[in-house]
């Protein structure tokens, strides 16, 4: 089947029954955060057990696995994954796998300052931060934890290093935080960094309401009312599930990640393992495919990649936030990993 998602298809490759191609392997390292941001984590977590956690090893030989089946692409997340002892040893062994096009990092910022430039030499080159508003005790109620400063300083460390673009990313909840997407805009235009809004899911621990979503309209309006005019980016890479914009003005850049009022699914080219060793096929999927117990059995590389294969081939359509069918998934967001 012809891919439709536009990834280039080569033999082997992981190809769902929806023609997607799949390049991308997102992989949690640990479900531990050191905030407790109310969209995404409950104040009480019973984190696993560290036995449960694949190791470094296990992580890479599943790597070895994957990418000859395509998932070239790799990003870092958490929890918090800066939280994992030693991240850069692993971004090292992963970056030493033939055939690794990119490795990613998803972090709250908070540790960053102490391991930019580390994660920077062992290959790192992409940097997503998440901060959500620029005011103390609004970060303290989103977050249920002091961290403002260790953040800033975390993105100024990771601008000093050499990461480009950083991307900070802001989960906008209305009432909580929707007055700071024009602060956060303009900060981010005065900084260089790269910001992107992103619709709050329904796949934290708090109950979800479509009315505490701030629509992606309703960003851009605040934003070309109050920072500057807009304009869509050309040829923007159609698999991010970012709309990229660009300020008419001076170029710099803002996205919107519309995963509930433009959901994405038709390009989406992911696959996600947890830090206990099981594969998701979707960030919403309500299975999961355990390859721990290969990992840690047999460790049969052909058994690892049909596991995989199947997963991917097991993939729905997309999610349903929109519909009265939606489930919201038993993991909540800190065990998965965005
Ligand atoms: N809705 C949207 N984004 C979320 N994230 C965490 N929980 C949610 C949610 N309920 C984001 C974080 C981070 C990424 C890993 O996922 O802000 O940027
Ligand atoms: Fe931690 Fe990130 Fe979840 Fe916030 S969004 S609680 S920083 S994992």
């Amino acid at each position: 089947m012809a891919p439709v998602n536009g990834c280039i298809p080569m033999a082997d490759q992981l190809i769902d029954g929806f023609g997607r191609v799949h390049d991308n392997l997102r992989i949690s390292v640990t479900d531990r955060c050191n905030l407790r941001c109310v969209y995404c984590m409950p104040e009480d977590v019973s984190y696993l057990d560290k036995s449960e956690l694949l190791t470094f090893e296990e992580i890479e030989r599943f790597v070895r696995v994957v990418v000859p089946l395509g998932l070239t692409k790799l990003r870092l997340t958490g929890g918090e994954p800066l939280l994992r002892r030693n991240l850069p040893r692993l971004v090292r062994m992963l970056a030493d796998v033939s055939g690794v096009r990119d490795i990613g990092l998803t972090t709250n910022g908070l540790l960053l300052a102490n391991y930019a430039s580390d994660l920077y030499n062992a290959g790192l080159r992409r940097i997503n931060l998440s901060l959500d508003t620029l005011d103390p005790d609004r970060f303290r109620r989103l977050a249920r934890r002091d961290g403002l400063t260790e953040t800033l300083k975390g993105i100024d460390a990771a601008i000093r290093v050499g990461f480009a673009p950083v991307k900070v990313n802001a989960v906008v909840v209305r009432g909580l935080n929707d007055m700071d997407v024009v602060p956060l805009a303009r900060r981010a235009r005065a900084e260089g960094w790269e910001m992107r809004f992103i619709e709050y899911m329904p796949i934290g621990a708090e109950p979800w309401e479509r009315g505490k979503v701030v629509f992606a309209h309703e960003i851009l309006d605040a934003i070309e009312s109050e920072v500057g005019p807009l304009r869509p980016v050309e040829g923007y890479d159609p698999h991010s599930p970012a709309m990229e914009f660009e300020y008419e003005a001076d170029g710099g850049r803002v996205g919107i990640i519309a995963s509930v009022s433009r959901p994405f699914c038709r390009s989406c080219n992911r696959v996600r393992l947890t830090c206990d060793g099981k594969l998701r096929a979707c960030l919403f999927a309500l299975e999961e495919t355990d390859v721990k117990s290969e990992l840690r059995g047999a460790d049969d590389p052909r058994a690892l990649a049909d596991a995989v294969r199947r997963c991917v081939l097991g993939k729905w359509e997309g999610h349903e936030i929109n519909t009265s069918r939606f489930l919201k998934p038993l993991r909540t967001m800190h065990a998965i990993g965005g």
